[in-house]
């Protein structure tokens, strides 16, 4: 849809719409370029606290996405307020803003909008050195791929959303969820990193044929090395998935090579739409080790290859 806009031509603009980036960057002087986001997600989960925290937090994971600092935030609401208790509203924002003060900012205003389905996210300013902006377009042949939270929150929201999920698994998808990328994306300080993305509603499977497809390269991805909720597999096997998964397939699920072997079931969990997934890093190799030590959750998936360009062979 975006193809039929007028192209953007200030070249203040260091990152636009051209790649299927996660935030915009706007050079200020050759030290200090913003990064600039929004985002906001419906409720996903029972509790409104807990809304507003995840719901930041995936805010917030872009700024951090592009290797930036975020400054601060404006809060976007569309809330009911004819039929649901201003109360839920006021937990939603309390979330929010404990998550915000957790990345160190503060939410210094926004809008909000009568709606019959509540949405709440943030618009987050940050900063970042123009040389050290990290897109997802600069990806190099022998690469190692590291992913840094497990994925099948789309899967585990849904089964939430019917009632087949327990309480400790929720809790689980919940912490996940509202977990900053912050320090992960700090962790990186240092280390050759080539390409950095957040996974977000494309799945694991989308936004790695992005990062692959921009940066001109191939990559390999093992399956059974993916972090995943244990529940997701089985909850995938009994048809419980968003909508969004067989959309993913449909976009990216054709230019993946699924190598012989690779279940249905693997292929609706790497498709799965998360939200507020952790980063997914493409690194040099003799920086990996160093990854893993300072990032304790983070698991090595794949590599990237020479190609075909655009092309994610997937094993299991
Ligand atoms: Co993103
Ligand atoms: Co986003």
């Amino acid at each position: 849809m975006l193809c039929g806009l007028p192209p953007i031509d200030d070249p203040a603009v260091l990152v636009g719409t051209s790649t299927a980036d996660d935030a915009a960057v706007y050079r200020l002087d050759d030290a200090r370029a913003i990064v600039q986001t929004v985002d906001l997600i419906t409720p996903i989960v029972d509790d409104p606290y807990d809304y507003g925290q995840i719901a930041a937090a995936n805010s917030l994971s872009d700024v951090y996405a592009m290797g930036g600092t975020p400054l601060f935030a404006l809060a976007i609401v569309c809330f009911p307020t004819r039929t649901v208790p201003l109360e839920v509203l006021g937990r939603i924002l309390q979330g929010g803003i404990a998550k915000a003060r957790e990345a160190g900012i503060a939410i210094v205003g926004g809008h909000s909008v009568e709606d019959d389905e509540p949405k709440y996210g943030l618009v987050v300013t940050g900063l970042v050195s123009p040389d050290r902006v990290l897109t997802n377009a600069g990806a190099r042949l022998g690469d190692v791929l590291v992913l840094t939270k497990p994925i099948g929150t789309g899967i585990l929201t849904t089964a939430l959303k019917r009632k087949q999920l327990e309480d400790a698994s929720v809790r689980r998808v919940v912490d996940v969820m509202s977990t900053l990328n912050r320090s992960a994306a700090e962790a990186l300080n240092g280390l050759q990193v080539h390409a950095l993305t957040d996974v977000t509603g494309f799945g694991l499977l989308g936004h790695l044929t992005e990062m692959v497809a921009g940066s001109g390269v191939g990559a390999k991805l093992r399956a059974s090395s993916v972090p995943v909720f244990e529940e997701a597999p089985s909850l995938a096997q009994r048809g419980i998935f968003p909508g969004g998964t067989k959309r993913n397939l449909i976009h990216f699920g054709h230019s993946a090579q699924w190598l012989p072997g690779t279940s249905e079931v693997t292929q609706y969990v790497l498709a799965d739409p998360q939200t507020s997934g952790g980063l997914l890093i493409a690194i040099a190799s003799e920086d990996v080790d160093e990854l893993l030590r300072r990032v304790g959750s983070a698991s090595i998936i794949g590599e990237i290859t020479a190609g075909p360009p655009g092309v994610v062979q997937v094993s299991d």
